[in-house]
């Protein structure tokens, strides 16, 4: 019996030690995993498996599509687009064209159809090879109450005058709820036409537009004329809301062989900026503030590196910023600093290593950026550690770095991007080669939604969509840093 008991304990003893054994095992395997994992760059990210019909041009719609009617009348003010005019949203410029010389003038109230007030502007044109363009007008309208809706006249009634409206922004604050929407490489194919259809059909308050317009320099010498139909094109939107503008490279312009030596020469003409306001020295570099945002509006195709005016500009500008005031922080760029598509694949690099410390330290809260023909969100991501010595130059995914957000398929002339490397790396969250527009969904200093929609669904099925954390708030009341 003794010896029987003996062996019982002895049997439970050993069973027990290699119960032990076994759960180590476990144990440093399951760690194993999550180390290979993390190091070899396996990530939670998603690639769309959604298919779209693909070309590898988009089409450019006909000169005659209704989306580039003029309008009928002796003289009639075209091409009618808004943007802020101030550094806090109490101004707005309005832009409209004619054929003959007309008055730069816009009259506007507060009451459909009553027009107190009138202010004059100014009026440019310029040539582009064998083109001149219309005559330009810039009118800017200062000094308007914050969250009004004013109806504003374009033009003299005898020659077709033409009349909008707009809604002023809230006050720049820290819980004023807004919706931009976020368009980029927009074109005027049939593709293009969708996306701002789809857009008209949501409830953006104001378009952050990423860069690349018109693809008028897709035509031989520039075509021109493309500026004019593109501009009409988006009138239907640019009309009734600010479009704050970003370069791209299409609107860089520049042909030295016929003489056109003057880069962004017809962007400058047709879109002035609020640049003065925050003491840029071009409009090409520019920040604004609108209800809960401060926005940075940053050249990919213009000096950046140290000592250089636009290198400056942005230090001084982000030391202005005050997240009591506007919470959030956002940058608009063309060239994306982070980009999993093999289409521009680090082709901003170098802006990307001399102004990511800035933007990292000033907890900027999201990138938009455009450029490559697809749509890409990454996980809030920073690199900025490398000093090229150390090796340590893997994007490191940190609650507290910006979220980086491409958006450059509005749908343009050249067609999709398609082919993102393989595999997904760790720091990109979604991406899919797709037309479409993003609606940024701010709702107070805390929380915001990012929903991504793709032209071939119904604009209200959104295809990517996150709830974004401010960086600086994580309750009202509570900063965190
Ligand atoms: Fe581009």
């Amino acid at each position: 019996m003794e010896r029987k008991s003996l062996y019982r304990r002895r049997r439970r003893k050993m069973m027990h030690h290699m119960f032990r054994i076994w759960m180590a095992m476990v144990v440093v395997m399951v760690v194993t995993l999550a180390v290979v994992g993390s190091v070899s760059g396996e990530s939670a990210g998603c690639t769309s498996r959604y298919a779209r019909r693909l070309s590898q041009r988009g089409i450019d719609m006909p000169y005659n599509s209704s989306y580039f009617a003029k309008p009928v009348g002796e003289n009639p003010p075209q091409q009618v687009h808004l943007t802020q005019g101030d550094y806090d949203g109490k101004a707005v410029i309005v832009s409209f064209v004619t054929s003959k010389l007309a008055m730069p003038k816009v009259r506007y109230g507060t009451v459909r159809g009553k027009y107190p007030s009138v202010v004059t502007g100014y009026t440019t044109q310029y040539t582009f090879h064998n083109y001149t363009s219309g005559f330009i007008h810039h009118v800017v309208i200062s000094d308007l109450e914050f969250n009004t809706k004013y109806f504003y006249k374009v033009g003299e009634e005898e020659e077709g005058a033409r009349e909008f409206f707009f809604t002023t922004p809230p006050a720049p604050g820290p819980d004023t709820p807004y919706a931009f929407g976020v368009i980029g490489d927009l074109g005027q194919t049939f593709d293009s036409a969708t996306t701002v259809e789809h857009y008209l059909k949501s409830y953006g308050q104001t378009v952050l537009f990423v860069g690349d317009l018109a693809y008028q320099d897709t035509y031989p010498f520039h075509y021109q004329v493309r500026f004019d139909t593109w501009s009409r094109f988006v009138e239907r939107s640019a009309a009734y809301q600010p479009w704050i503008w970003t370069t791209g490279n299409h609107e860089i312009d520049f042909l030295p062989h016929i003489g056109e030596i003057t880069p962004f020469k017809p962007f400058n003409h047709r879109f002035p900026t609020p640049h003065d306001a925050s003491s840029s020295s071009s409009p090409q570099w520019y920040a604004i503030k609108r209800g809960p945002v401060h926005i940075i509006v940053l050249s990919s195709y213009s000096a950046y590196g140290k000592y250089t005016p636009q290198y400056s500009w942005l230090v001084a500008e982000l030391k202005k910023v005050d997240r009591k005031v506007t919470p959030w922080l956002i940058v608009l760029v063309h060239s994306p600093w982070y980009n999993s598509n093999t289409h521009h694949y680090i082709e901003a690099e170098t802006m990307r290593v001399i102004f990511e410390p800035f933007i990292v330290a000033a907890k900027v809260d999201i990138v938009f950026a455009g450029h490559v023909h697809a749509y890409e969100r990454t996980f809030p991501v920073s690199n900025i550690k490398y000093n090229i010595t150390n090796g340590a130059c893997i994007p490191e995914v940190n609650p507290a770095s910006p979220t980086y957000i491409t958006v450059g398929d509005g749908g343009n002339i050249e067609g999709l991007a398609i082919g993102f490397s393989e595999p997904q790396p760790h720091y990109s969250a979604f991406r899919e080669s797709s037309f479409g527009f993003g609606l940024l969904d701010i709702k107070n200093r805390t929380t915001a939604t990012w929903t991504w929609h793709r032209n071939q669904d119904g604009e209200a099925v959104s295809a990517d969509s996150v709830i974004l954390h401010n960086k600086i708030y994580v309750e009202k009341d509570v900063m965190l840093w």
